[in-house]
C-alpha cells in the first residue's frame, strides 16, 4: 500500500525539479544559435558585433567560451583583454556595443557571444578560428638525387609549414607553374614532388610556394646535371640566344610600327594644316550644285545657301565642269 504512494511523490518532485529548472534562464547560459564561422589571421584586429541590436539603455556581457570577458553598452564598445590597438589609425567604430579584439592570436580561438543583462536575450554567436602559417626556421627543399640524370625518376620534398588552413604547396621551375613545363608530374599530399621522367627542361630554379589565408613560405633550390652539364649549358646559352633573338625581332616590329604610325599622325597634321592655311583668309559662303539644282524645290530652297570649305570649292573650281 506504501509503495505506490511513494512513487507517486518521487514523480511530483522530479516534475517541480524539471519546471523549476526550465523557468529560471540563469541556468542556461550556453546559446542554442548555430555560431558564424569568423576567419582571422594571427595579429590582425577583429571586432563582433552584439546583434541583434540594443534597444535603448541596455547593457550586455560578451562571453568567451562561458566565461564573461567584458561589459557594453548601447553607447560603449570593449577592447578584449585591454590590449593595446596595433594600428592607432584604424577606423573608428561606432560606440553600439561592438568587442573589439587587437593582435589576434592563436590562444585567442573559440566560441564568442554577447547577452543583454535585462531580458538575459543572446546576440549572434561567433565562432573565431584563427589563420596561422609557422614557417620552420630551416625550410628547404630535398632533393632524390643531387644531379638526376634525363629519364630518371626524381623526387623533390618540400615540408609543409605547420598552419590553418592547411597550406597549399604549388611547385614551379625557373618560374613557370609545373603544369606549363610537364604534363607527367605529380605532387603528393605530403609535399612530395615526383618526376617519373627527368627532361631537360625540368632543371633550373626550382621552387616550393606554401601557401594559406595567413602568408607564404618559399624554398628554391638548383637542380643541374653534372654530366650533362656542358651539354646543358649550351642548351641554356641556345634558348637564351633565341629568347633574345626573340626579343630583338620583335622590338625592331614595334619600332617600325612606332615609325608608321608617327608618319601617319604627321601626314594628318599637315593636310590639317593645309587646309586650314587655305580656308582662313577668306571664308567665303557658295551654294553648291545640289542646293541650285533641282528644279522640283520651291523657289525659296533653289538659292539655298550652304558653307563648303575652301578645299572642296577650290576643287571644284579646278575641274572644267
Ligand atoms: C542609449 O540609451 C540611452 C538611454 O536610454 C539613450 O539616451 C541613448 O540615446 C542610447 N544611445 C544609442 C546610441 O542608442
Ligand atoms: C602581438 O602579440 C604577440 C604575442 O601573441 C606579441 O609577441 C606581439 O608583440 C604583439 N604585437 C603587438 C603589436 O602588440
Ligand atoms: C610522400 O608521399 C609519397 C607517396 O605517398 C611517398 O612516396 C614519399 O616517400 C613521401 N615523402 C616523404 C618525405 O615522406
Amino acid at each position: 500500500m506504501r509503495a505506490p504512494m511513494s512513487d507517486r511523490l518521487r514523480l511530483m518532485v522530479i516534475l517541480l525539479l524539471a519546471i523549476s529548472s526550465e523557468g529560471s534562464p540563469s541556468d542556461r547560459d550556453e546559446p542554442k544559435k548555430k555560431p558564424s564561422e569568423q576567419l582571422v589571421p594571427v595579429g590582425a584586429t577583429t571586432a563582433l558585433m552584439c546583434e541583434p541590436a540594443f534597444v535603448s539603455d541596455s547593457k550586455a556581457t560578451w562571453f568567451r567560451d562561458g566565461s564573461p570577458v567584458a561589459t557594453v553598452s548601447n553607447h560603449s564598445n570593449a577592447i578584449y583583454q585591454n590590449r593595446s590597438p596595433t594600428a592607432p589609425a584604424a577606423e573608428k567604430l561606432p560606440e553600439v556595443g561592438f568587442l573589439t579584439i587587437f593582435n589576434v592570436s592563436k590562444e585567442d580561438q573559440g566560441t564568442y557571444w554577447c547577452r543583454r543583462e535585462t531580458d538575459g536575450q543572446f546576440g549572434e554567436v561567433f565562432n573565431l578560428q584563427v589563420a596561422f602559417l609557422d614557417v620552420p626556421t630551416d625550410f628547404h627543399i630535398t632533393l632524390s638525387s643531387k644531379h638526376p640524370k634525363t629519364g630518371e625518376s626524381f623526387y623533390a620534398h618540400c615540408p609543409i609549414p605547420e598552419g590553418f588552413p592547411t597550406p597549399r604547396i604549388t611547385w614551379t621551375v625557373n618560374e613557370m607553374p609545373m603544369s606549363h613545363v610537364s604534363s607527367d608530374f605529380e605532387v603528393f599530399a605530403n609535399g612530395t614532388l615526383h618526376l617519373p621522367r627527368m627532361s631537360f627542361h625540368h632543371f633550373g630554379t626550382l621552387e616550393c610556394r606554401a601557401l594559406n589565408f595567413a602568408g607564404k613560405a618559399i624554398a628554391r633550390t638548383f637542380v643541374s646535371s653534372r654530366e650533362l652539364h656542358p651539354q646543358m649549358e649550351s642548351i641554356q646559352m641556345e634558348s637564351i640566344g633565341n629568347s633574345l633573338r626573340g626579343s630583338f625581332h620583335s622590338a625592331c616590329f614595334m619600332f617600325l610600327m612606332g615609325c608608321l604610325a608617327t608618319c601617319a599622325c604627321v601626314l594628318i597634321y599637315l593636310l590639317g594644316v593645309v587646309c586650314l592655311m587655305r580656308r582662313r583668309p577668306r571664308l567665303t559662303l557658295r551654294p553648291t550644285w545640289w542646293s541650285r539644282g533641282d528644279p522640283a524645290l520651291a523657289p525659296g530652297f533653289r538659292k539655298a545657301v550652304v558653307p563648303l570649305p575652301d578645299c572642296f570649292a577650290n576643287a571644284r573650281m579646278l575641274s572644267p565642269a
